[in-house]
C-alpha cells in the first residue's frame, strides 16, 4: 500500500522512519511514495515535493498521512485527498476538532476512511479503546489527563518546589514544551482533544463550547496547599453524559494522592473511561512524541489495510447542554477582599482561609459552568488568580 505524508516534521518524520525501517509483515506491506514538504526543505528527502497535486494525481497513493499541523491547509488538502478517492489518516486535533463531521462525511461520499487515532493520547489507542467499548456499553463519562507538556510542569513543579516559570523554562529546553507554549498551559490542546473524544464516546457532534481554564496563573503556593492536603493538582479533562443531556470541562483539579490521576508522573497521559459494563477502564502511556504518535498513524494505515473496524462512526444523538452534570467545591487564591468575593460568589462562598501569605476561597459543591463563568468576573481584578475543582472524596 502506497502512503504519502504532508509535512515532514516531529511526528510525519516518524512515520516515514517506522514504514521505511518496520521489520513486521504488516508494516513490510507499506512503501512510503511521496513527502509534502516546503520548497526549501526538498533537498532533504528524494521523496520530497511541493505540490499537493502531485500527491492527488498518483493513482498508486492510496493513503495520504496529514501531519502539517493547524487549520489551513491541512483542512483543504485533507477534502481535497479524500474528494480524489485516498484514505486520510491525521494527527492533527486542531483541524480534527473543527471538522471532524466534514471529513467523516466527505470519506463517506467518496467510499475511504479518515482515521485519526493519533490526534487523542499521541501513542495510547485510546480512540480505538473507546471505539470498542461503544460497541457494548453506552459510554457515561470519560476523563483523564490528556495533555503531557502540563503535567510534566505539575508533577515538576511538586518534586522541584519551584515556580511555573522556572519549570516551564525547563519543559521548553527538553523539547516537551513550543516555544509558545499556549495550547499546552492554557487547556486548548486538551480542549480540542476532548471535543474529538466527547463526539465518539458520544456518538454527537463535536462540542461547539466546553469552558477551559488552564495552568497559566499556577503558584508555588497552590501547589503546596495541595500537598498539606495529601492531594496533587491535575489538569483534566472530564465529560459526561445523561441520556442525551451532556456536560465537558477541562480545569485543574484537587485529586487526593491515592488515586491512579495523581500517580500520573512526568509527561505521560492518562485516559479513562466508565461504561456500564466494563465499569472503569483506563489507557496509560506516551500521550506524545515522534514514534510513539508515529505508531498511532501507522496502526491507523494497517487497519485501512486489513479493513478493521475503527473509530469511524456517524453522529446519531442531538447533545443537550446539562450544566448540572458537573459540579463539585473550588478552591480559588485570589487577592480579592472576602466583601467583594462574596458580591460575586455570594451563597455559595463557604470559606476563606490563608495559607502561606496567599488568601484562598472555597465554595459550596456548585455546578462547573458557574464557577468557570464567575471566575471571569475574579479575573478582571486579579488577573493572576486561579482556581482548583476539589475531586477527591471531600468534595
Ligand atoms: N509532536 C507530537 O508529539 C504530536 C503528538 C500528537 C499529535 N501531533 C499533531 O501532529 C501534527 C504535526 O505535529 P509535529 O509536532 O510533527 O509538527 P512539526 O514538527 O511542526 O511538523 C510539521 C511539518 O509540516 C511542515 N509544513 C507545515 N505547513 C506546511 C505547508 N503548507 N506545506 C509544506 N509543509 C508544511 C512544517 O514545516 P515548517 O516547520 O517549515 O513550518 C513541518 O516540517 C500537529 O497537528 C500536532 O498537533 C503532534
Amino acid at each position: 500500500m502506497k502512503v504519502a505524508i504532508l509535512g515532514y516534521g516531529t511526528v510525519g518524520s516518524g512515520v516515514g522512519e517506522i514504514i521505511t525501517n518496520g521489520e513486521t509483515a504488516d508494516v513490510k506491506t507499506l512503501c512510503l511514495a511521496h513527502i509534502l514538504e516546503r520548497k526549501e526543505n526538498l533537498h532533504l528527502h528524494p521523496l520530497m515535493c511541493d505540490d499537493i497535486q502531485t500527491i492527488l494525481q498518483d493513482d498508486s497513493v492510496e493513503v495520504v498521512v496529514e501531519t502539517l499541523g493547524g487549520i489551513e491547509p491541512a483542512h483543504t488538502f485533507i477534502i481535497a485527498a479524500l474528494s480524489a478517492g485516498k484514505h486520510v489518516v491525521s494527527a492533527n486535533k486542531a483541524v480534527i476538532a473543527v471538522y471532524l463531521k466534514e471529513f467523516q462525511e466527505c470519506a463517506q461520499a467518496h467510499g475511504v476512511k479518515f482515521l485519526y487515532e493519533a490526534s487523542c493520547g499521541g501513542g495510547i489507542p485510546w480512540l480505538h479503546g473507546l471505539a470498542n467499548a461503544k460497541r457494548i456499553d453506552e459510554i457515561e463519562e470519560i476523563h483523564g489527563i490528556f495533555n503531557g507538556t502540563s503535567n510534566y510542569i505539575l508533577d515538576h513543579m511538586a518534586k522541584e518546589h519551584q515556580p511555573f516559570d522556572v519549570i516551564l523554562r525547563k519543559a521548553q529546553d527538553l523539547g516537551y514544551a513550543e516555544r509558545d507554549p499556549g495550547a499546552d498551559i492554557d487547556g486548548i490542546d486538551i480542549q480540542n482533544k476532548l471535543k474529538i473524544s466527547s463526539a465518539l464516546a458520544f456518538d454527537c457532534d463535536i462540542p461547539e463550547t466546553i469552558p477551559t481554564f488552564g495552568i497559566r496563573n499556577i503558584s508555588k503556593e497552590d501547589i503546596e496547599y495541595a500537598a498539606s492536603q495529601h492531594q496533587k493538582i491535575k489538569l483534566m479533562a472530564e465529560a459526561v453524559r445523561n441520556n442525551d443531556h451532556f456536560y465537558a470541562i477541562v480545569e485543574p483539579q484537587l485529586i487526593d494522592e491515592g488515586n491512579m490521576e495523581a500517580s500520573i508522573n512526568e509527561n505521560l497521559n492518562l485516559t479513562c473511561l466508565y461504561g456500564a459494563t466494563i465499569g472503569p477502564l483506563m489507557f496509560y502511556g506516551q500521550g506524545a512524541g515522534k514514534l510513539p504518535t508515529a505508531n498511532a498513524i501507522v496502526q491507523d494505515i494497517i487497519d485501512i489495510q486489513n479493513q478493521c473496524s475503527s473509530a469511524v462512526f456517524t453522529p446519531k444523538v442531538k447533545m443537550t447542554y446539562d450544566t448540572a452534570l458537573i459540579q463539585r467545591s473550588y478552591i480559588i487564591r485570589a487577592t480579592l477582599k472576602e466583601a467583594d468575593m462574596k458580591a460575586i460568589l455570594g451563597d455559595d462562598l463557604k470559606q476563606c482561609f490563608a495559607f502561606k501569605g496567599k488568601i484562598y476561597y472555597q465554595t459550596a459543591k456548585i455546578s462547573a459552568y458557574w464557577m468557570h463563568d464567575k471566575m471571569k468576573d475574579i479575573l478582571t481584578q486579579d488577573k493572576e488568580a486561579f482556581m482548583m475543582g476539589l475531586r477527591g472524596v471531600n468534595a
